[in-house]
Formats: structure tokens, sequence, C-alpha cells
């Protein structure tokens, strides 16, 4: 692993346009745990995944119920919220933070839905499953502070009249444009591209790898930081994978960049 350290923090140096994907490998380390992974939220608790699979037919259909389940009056899920916002960054956030201020890494695209890489101090973040900590108008497409909106009368409603959800993006429904278009630049201006603790199973974001290998006019390594190897190793879209920890590569890696620029300037 060591060298292949070292391979990632030259490769990272000599980028101009660095770009970080993240999913809920990088925040297991912060006591989330993730969704597919042996202690996965899908893989120990299947009715959970069925019911996610139904959470946006039931804001369609009827926004109050969907607004009593998410805040718990009906069901878990509300646990799962207020979970995800107790928790803190760990090393692997800090890291990536750490490669911004060193003008390397120019932004992050996660799935994650918990604000960790805000809170650990990252300023350009594309939040691709949007977050706990906000709302969303999917008629207007404004996004809310979860405190700015009262939660007195469900459903919540916008001040251009739309009902209001949560900004998280549920299966099987489209992702925000705003966020996809930022997205999908990034992916194909990067000449370097970090994944870092995802399956890369859920779609769309697991196009942003392969656009990036298939449509970005300059080339540049995709490099894979995962527990495990995934599609884009099998099929080789990642030229390679450093398997272990988030929470113990990443830092090593803004530690090699770091003494790198220290010995340069
Ligand atoms: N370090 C590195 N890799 C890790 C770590 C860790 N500390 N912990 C777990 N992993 C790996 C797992 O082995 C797995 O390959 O991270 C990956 C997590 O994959 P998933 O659980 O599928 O999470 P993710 O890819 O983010 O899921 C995508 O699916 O359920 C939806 O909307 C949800 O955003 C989520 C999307």
């Amino acid at each position: 692993m060591e060298g292949l350290i070292e391979r990632a923090a030259r490769d990272l140096i000599a980028s101009k346009h660095a770009i970080a994907l993240t999913g809920a490998g990088i925040s297991t380390e912060s006591g989330i745990p993730d969704f597919r992974g042996p202690q996965g939220i899908w893989t120990t608790n299947k009715e959970a995944e069925a019911k996610a699979y139904e959470r946006y037919e039931l804001f369609l259909r009827d926004p109050k119920s969907y607004w009593q389940e998410m805040l718990g009056e009906k069901g878990t899920h509300g646990a799962f919220y207020i979970q995800v916002r107790k928790v803190e960054p760990n090393p692997g956030h800090y890291a990536l933070a750490e490669l911004e201020r060193l003008g390397i890494v120019k932004c992050v695209i996660t799935q994650n839905i918990d604000g960790l890489h805000r809170k650990a101090g990252s300023k350009s973040v594309i939040e691709y499953h949007g977050s706990v900590h906000k709302l969303r108008c999917p008629s207007c497409g404004s996004r809310r502070g979860l405190e700015e909106v009262s939660l007195e009368s469900l459903p919540p409603y916008c001040e251009c009249g739309g009902v209001m959800k949560y900004d998280v993006v549920h299966f099987k429904e489209p992702i925000p444009l705003d966020v996809m278009n930022e997205a999908e630049k990034e992916a194909l201006e990067c000449d370097l591209m970090l994944v870092c603790g995802t399956s890369a199973v859920v779609y769309p974001f697991a196009s942003l790898p392969r656009a990036a290998k298939l449509g970005r006019k300059t080339s540049g390594a995709i490099i894979e930081i995962n527990a495990e190897p995934t599609p884009l190793t099998r099929e080789g879209i990642s030229d390679y994978l450093i398997q272990g920890k988030t929470g113990e590569v990443l830092p090593q890696l803004a530690e090699a960049v770091r003494k790198w620029k220290l010995n340069r300037d």
C-alpha cells in the first residue's frame, strides 16, 4: 500500500484539477453505517431498504404521511437522520479538506447526506444526494436550512406554494438539475479523480467516473480508495485501487502532499 500512496501523492501533485468523489464508506469511521458493506443498513435491514424505495412516491402521493414518516411519528427513519446529524467528521474528511487548502483538491462530490465534508472544512462540496440539514422545494428548486422552516403543520410549504421535502434525494427521485450539471462539469474538467468509500453501483453518480474516463479532454488518473474492489476496479475504469480505510489512507496522502509542498516552497 505504501508504494500506491506515494504514487497517488505524485499523481495529485502533478494534477491541475483534481476532484474527489465520496460515498458512505468515508463516514463509517464517524459511526454512520454504510448501505451495502457487511454491516450495511440495506444488507442488515431488507425491510428498511424496501421502504426507502417507496419514499419518493409517498411524497408525491401523500406529502403529510411522508413527513410524518420522515419525522419518525410513524416509522424508524427519523432516528437515522437524528443520528446522522449528531456525528463528527473523521480523519478522512479532514484530509480532503486539507488537500483543498493545499490547492490540490478543487471540489468534493459526495453521495453522503450527512454534511460532514463541510463540517470538516471543505469549501467546494457538491451534495449529489442532498442533505439531512436542508429542505428543498421540487417545484422551484429552492433550499432552506432545517431550522428556517416550521414543521408545526405538515406538510411544510415553500413561498412559491410548492410542497417542501427533505433535500435528501430518495430512490427513483431525479437528481436536482443544478447539482447534476455541476457534478458532470467537474467530472469532465478534472484531470484526476479520487473515488473514496463507495461501492459505485448507484446511478447516475456511478456514471461520473465513467464520464471522466471516456469524456475528458485531458488524461489523468482515476484512483479508488475503498475497503474492497468495485465494478470500477473490475472494469478497468479506475487506474488503481488503494484497498484500505479512507480514514487511514487519505491522511497519509495529505501528509505526503504537504511534505512535498514544504520541501518545494
Ligand atoms: N474506508 C474505505 N471503504 C469503506 C469504509 C472505510 N472506512 N467503510 C466502508 N467502505 C466501503 C464498503 O466496502 C463499500 O464498498 O465503502 C463502500 C460503501 O458502499 P455503499 O454502502 O453502497 O455506499 P454508497 O456507495 O455511498 O451508496 C450509494 O446508495 O443507498 C443509496 O443514497 C444512498 O448515497 C447512497 C447510495
